[in-house]
């Protein structure tokens, strides 16, 4: 298999999102530039770090989000291998899609959680140089109902051997696992093996109340099984310039006052992506888009490959 190598970008330097430490809620509408927020108190992440990208809201930008970000960090040479942790068909493992080892079986996220082999096993290179996954399918909704014996701990337990397996560091500098839209067990799972929360938010599609329960699920995960959970960032997802779009930037900002919150730019080349089987990055590498998730993914982490 013959692996893509992700494109430096090629969009005007001058396009680039404004870095605030406060929103500024005094400019006036027309002389706004679209903003990225870093609190004073936010410190970049060094690989290794395990994202849980997640949002019970369908169509958030989820899966754009995952796989921007992880493009963009493997574009800086790291590491980086993506989670499909939703039963969704045609969502993240139709997107990449995994390239499998002829005559061998095929693992899943669901074998991880029923102990059928290790996350190791269960990780597949894509197309993309640098980008690996862990496909799943609909299969994965057994999870749900079947409960297997610590499904909870099931991913933070997986991630801990494999690094044990590799001398105590993981053989990846970033794993992102890409959320279902529910809180359901597996994104459970999802929170209690990562080390941080990037929640994505569509402007249009704001949910209060189930930003809410989010916030609150987050807060649960953070008492019972995963004390050192922070939200790392917000992305605001298909942004354009619009007085709601400052609105629910300063809401978010209130609700996770340490997280860094970026707005990623509507275009219609990030809706193609999925079709065209390649990260936003590398199908419209001009896009805004993908300059974007690339000054968040600079901004969220920093570290040599
Ligand atoms: N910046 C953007 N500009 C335009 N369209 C976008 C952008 N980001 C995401 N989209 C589109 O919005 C839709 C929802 O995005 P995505 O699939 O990433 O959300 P999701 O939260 O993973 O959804 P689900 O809850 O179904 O898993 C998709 O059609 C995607 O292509
Ligand atoms: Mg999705």
């Amino acid at each position: 298999m013959t692996r893509m190598t992700l494109p430096a970008l090629s969009g005007p330097p001058g396009d680039r999102l404004e870095v605030v430490s406060a929103w500024d809620d005094a400019t006036p509408y027309q002389s706004w530039r679209p903003q990225i927020l870093v609190p004073a108190t936010f410190r970049p992440a060094t690989p290794s770090r395990v994202y849980a990208v997640v949002n019970q809201k369908g169509g958030a930008g989820k899966t754009t989000t995952a796989v921007e970000l992880g493009a963009a960090w493997a574009a800086q040479g790291l590491r980086v291998r993506l989670v499909d942790a939703d039963t969704q068909e045609a969502a993240l493992s139709a997107w990449l899609v995994p390239a499998y080892p002829e005559g061998e079986p095929r693992h899943s996220l669901r074998s991880v959680f029923f102990d059928e082999c290790t996350l190791t096993e269960a990780t597949y290179p894509t197309t993309v140089e640098g980008l690996d996954i862990v496909p799943s399918g609909a299969d994965l909704a057994r999870v749900e109902y079947e409960r297997p014996i610590g499904a909870e701990n099931a991913i933070a337990a997986a991630l801990r051997q494999e690094a044990e397996e590799a001398g105590g560091r993981s053989p990846y500098d970033v794993t992102l696992i890409d959320g279902a839209p529910s809180l359901g067990l597996v994104t459970i799972a999802a929170l209690t093996g990562a080390d941080a929360a990037i929640v994505p938010v569509s402007v249009g599609g704001l949910d209060l109340l189930g930003m809410r329960s989010l916030h609150k699920t987050v807060r649960s995960v953070q008492r019972k099984t995963n004390p050192k959970l922070t939200v790392d960032a917000v992305v605001m997802t298909a942004w354009d310039k619009s007085t709601l779009a400052r609105q629910v930037a300063s809401r978010v900002a209130e609700d996770y006052p340490d997280a860094v919150v970026f707005p990623a730019r509507r275009s219609v080349r990030a809706a193609e992506a999925p079709i065209t089987q390649t990260p936003v990055r590398a199908h419209a590498p001009e896009s805004t888009a993908a300059a974007d998730y690339a000054q968040g993914a600079d901004l969220l982490l920093r570290g040599a490959a």
